[in-house]
C-alpha cells in the first residue's frame, strides 16, 4: 500500500498574491481528503510567503487526516510546532531566496542542530521526519539521530537530464530506500512528482508514502476553471436580469 500526501502550499500562495481570505486553505484540504489524499502537508516557512501561522491552527482543528508539517529546524519552529502538535514533522532545509525547497537536508553536517530539534519534537510525542538525499551517510544519521521517518529527494530524480540519468536517480532511490528500510526507517519521497514520472517511484516497495504539491495543485487549477469561470457568467447574468 502506498500513501499520498497532498502539499497544499500553493492554494495558500494565490491567497498570499492579494492578501485576502480566499481561497481558503482548509477547504482545499478537505477537498484532497474528498479525492483520497491520506495526509495533508504544509511547509511554515521562516518568511511566511505562503502558509501563515492561522493555517496551521485551523489545519490542526479541522483536518481528517493526519498532519504533516514541514519546516526548518529553527528554535522559533520548534516551539511552533510544539504548541500545535502535528502527527508529523518534517525537517527540510529553507533558504529565503529560493522559490521552493532545493535538495535535501545535510543531516551528517547540521546534525547538533537537527538532534536537538528532533529531540524535542520527539519528546512531545511529534513523530519526525528527516528530507534528505538518497545517500547512504544520510540515511545512516537520520537513523543515528533517532529520526522514525525519512523522507527521500527525489528533484534529482524528476529533473534527471536523459533516460540513463533517470534510471540512476531511480536507482539511488531503491538502494537509499531498502538501506532505510533496513534501518527500521519508515520511508516517505517527494519533491518534483507529477502524472508521469510518479509510476517508476510508486513501483519502489520499500516506499510507504509520496508527498506531491506543484502537479496536483496545477492541475486542480486547470480542471476547475470550466466550472469557475461558468458559475462567474451565471451570477453577472443573474445580476444583469435583476
Ligand atoms: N516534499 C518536500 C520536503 C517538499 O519541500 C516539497 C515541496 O514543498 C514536496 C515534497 C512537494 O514537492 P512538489 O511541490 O514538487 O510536488
Amino acid at each position: 500500500m502506498i500513501h499520498l500526501g497532498v502539499n497544499i502550499d500553493h492554494v495558500a500562495t494565490v491567497r498570499q498574491a492579494r492578501r485576502g481570505a480566499q481561497p481558503e486553505v482548509i477547504h482545499a484540504a478537505a477537498l484532497a481528503v474528498l479525492g483520497g489524499a491520506d495526509s495533508i502537508t504544509i511547509h511554515l516557512r521562516e518568511d511566511r510567503r505562503h502558509i501563515q501561522d492561522r493555517d496551521l491552527r485551523l489545519l490542526r482543528e479541522v483536518a481528517t487526516v493526519p498532519l504533516n508539517l514541514e519546516m526548518a529546524a529553527t528554535e522559533e519552529m520548534t516551539a511552533i510546532a510544539i504548541a500545535s502538535l502535528p502527527a508529523c514533522v518534517t525537517l527540510v532545509p529553507e533558504k529565503r531566496e529560493e522559490l521552493t525547497t532545493e535538495g535535501g537536508l545535510d543531516v551528517v553536517t547540521h546534525q547538533n542542530a537537527i538532534g536537538q530539534c528532533l529531540k524535542a519534537l520527539k519528546a512531545h510525542g511529534v513523530a519526525v521526519s528527516l528530507f534528505i538525499d538518497p545517500d547512504a551517510r544520510q540515511v545512516e544519521m537520520a537513523r543515528f539521530l533517532g529520526a522514525d521517518t525519512i523522507e527521500l529527494q527525489t528533484g534529482s530524480y524528476s529533473e534527471a537530464i536523459n533516460a540513463a540519468d533517470r534510471e540512476a536517480r531511480l536507482a539511488d532511490l531503491k538502494t537509499a530506500a531498502r538501506l532505510a528500510r533496513q534501518c527500521g526507517l519508515r520511508v516517505h519521497a517527494g519533491h518534483g512528482l507529477d502524472y508521469h514520472n510518479v509510476q517508476a517511484v510508486a513501483a519502489i516497495a520499500d516506499i510507504v508514502e509520496l508527498n506531491i504539491g506543484h502537479s496536483i495543485i496545477s492541475r486542480a487549477i486547470l480542471v476547475g476553471m470550466v466550472e469557475a469561470v461558468r458559475a462567474m457568467k451565471h451570477a453577472m447574468v443573474e445580476g444583469r436580469r435583476g
